[in-house]
C-alpha cells in the first residue's frame, strides 16, 4: 500500500477533475433539474479523477454507499500508487444555483495526507465563522456576535455599518440576522453555497468581510482546505439538528460543543484544493461556450506553500466530446 507523503502539488492535477465537472454540469445551467447537474458533475469528476496517480480514500463524499453509487465515503479512488491521501469532493456545490442559473455554483476538491481529514460522521450541519488574515484573532463562536463586529471593524478602522457579513438564507438564521441587523451591520444573504462564501470572506477585495452561518458539515471542509492556503480562519462548530443527531454523534466521538479551527477540519500542513465555477462567481467565472471552444476558471492551492493559481482553462470541443 503507499503510504509516500504528498510531495507534487496535486492541486494542479485536480484542476482537471474540477474542470470536467464544471463543463459537465454547465449543461445544466438554468434546466431546472438540480439532479441532473449533480449527477452530470459526479460522473465526470469520478471519471477524472481516476487516472490520477495517488490512493485516495473518500472521507467526505456524496453519502453513504447504498445512497451513493459514485465517490462514497469510503470508496478507493484513483490509480492506487502513492501518495496515500484524504479526498473532499462536493462534485456540485450549488446544485440549486446551477438548476436556477444563480451566481456562485462551485465544482469543488481538497485533498490532504491520509488520516488529516475531519470526519463529522452522523452530523449533516456545522455553524461556521470565517473571516481574513487580519482578523483571524478575532473570530468566536462563543462571543456574541456583537463583540465580533465590534472587534472586527475597530482593527479594520471602519463603523460597524461599514462590514458586510454573508449569511445562507435560512429560517434558522433569523435570530442572528436581527442581531447583526439591529447592531448596525450589513448582510448579504445567498440562497446557497457558502464554501463561496467562506472564499469571499477571506478573499481581496470582494467588499465581504465575514462568512456566518449553519451550513453543510463537508462544506466546512472543503472551506477549510482552502483557507489553510488563502490564509484567513475558520471556525466550526458541529450543529445536530435533534437529540438523536447529536446522541449519534457523540456516539461518533465528536463532541458537539468544541470549538474546531481549519487545523483540526483539515490537519497537517500539506492539503491541496480546487474549484471550478460553473456559474458566474464573485470569485471565478462560470462556464462559457463557444461553437469551438469552452472556457472555464478555476482556483488551485496548496496549503504548504500557500501558492494560490487561477488558471484559465480553454478546451477544443472537437477534442474534448466527453466533456464540453
Ligand atoms: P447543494 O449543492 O447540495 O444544493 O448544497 C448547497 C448548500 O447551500 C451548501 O453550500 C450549504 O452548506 C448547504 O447547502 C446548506 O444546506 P441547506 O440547504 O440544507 O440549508
Amino acid at each position: 500500500m503507499a503510504t509516500t507523503t504528498p510531495d507534487r502539488n496535486l492541486a494542479l492535477e485536480l484542476v482537471r477533475v474540477t474542470e470536467a465537472a464544471a463543463l459537465a454540469s454547465s449543461r445544466w445551467v438554468g434546466r431546472g433539474d438540480k439532479n441532473a447537474a449533480d449527477a452530470a458533475a459526479v460522473d465526470a469528476m469520478r471519471r477524472t479523477m481516476a487516472s490520477i496517480a495517488m490512493d485516495g480514500l473518500v472521507v467526505i463524499g456524496e453519502g453513504e454507499k447504498d445512497e451513493a453509487p459514485m465517490l462514497y465515503n469510503g470508496e478507493r479512488i484513483g490509480d492506487g500508487s502513492a501518495p496515500a491521501v484524504d479526498i473532499a469532493v462536493d462534485p456540485l456545490e450549488g446544485t440549486t444555483l446551477t438548476a436556477k442559473g444563480q451566481p456562485n455554483a462551485l465544482c469543488v476538491v481538497a485533498l490532504s495526507e491520509r488520516g488529516t481529514m475531519f470526519d463529522p460522521g452522523p452530523c449533516v450541519y456545522m455553524e461556521k465563522l470565517a473571516g481574513g488574515t487580519d482578523i483571524a484573532d478575532l473570530l468566536s463562536l462563543t462571543d456574541p456576535i456583537e463583540d465580533v463586529l465590534d472587534r472586527v471593524a475597530a482593527r479594520r478602522e471602519v463603523a460597524v455599518g461599514d462590514l458586510l457579513v454573508v449569511i445562507l438564507d435560512r429560517p434558522r438564521h433569523a435570530e442572528q440576522i436581527a442581531r447583526i441587523r439591529a447592531h448596525g451591520g450589513r448582510i448579504r444573504l445567498i440562497p446557497d453555497g457558502d464554501v463561496a462564501g467562506s472564499l469571499m470572506a477571506v478573499w481581496p477585495d470582494t467588499g465581504v468581510d465575514l462568512l456566518w452561518g449553519v451550513g453543510g458539515t463537508p462544506e466546512g471542509v472543503l472551506s477549510a482546505a482552502a483557507i489553510k492556503a488563502t490564509g484567513g480562519a475558520l471556525l466550526g462548530r458541529m450543529w445536530p439538528r435533534d437529540d438523536d443527531e447529536r446522541a449519534r454523534t457523540v456516539a461518533a466521538g465528536i463532541d458537539p460543543e468544541r470549538i474546531l479551527a481549519a487545523d483540526d477540519l483539515v490537519a497537517g500542513d500539506n492539503c491541496f484544493f480546487a474549484a471550478t465555477g460553473v456559474t458566474n462567481g464573485d470569485i471565478l467565472r462560470g462556464v462559457r461556450f463557444t461553437s469551438t471552444e469552452a472556457f472555464t476558471q478555476s482556483i488551485v492551492m496548496r496549503s504548504r506553500s500557500g501558492t494560490v493559481r487561477i488558471v484559465d482553462g480553454r478546451h477544443r470541443r472537437a477534442k474534448t466530446p466527453a466533456e464540453t
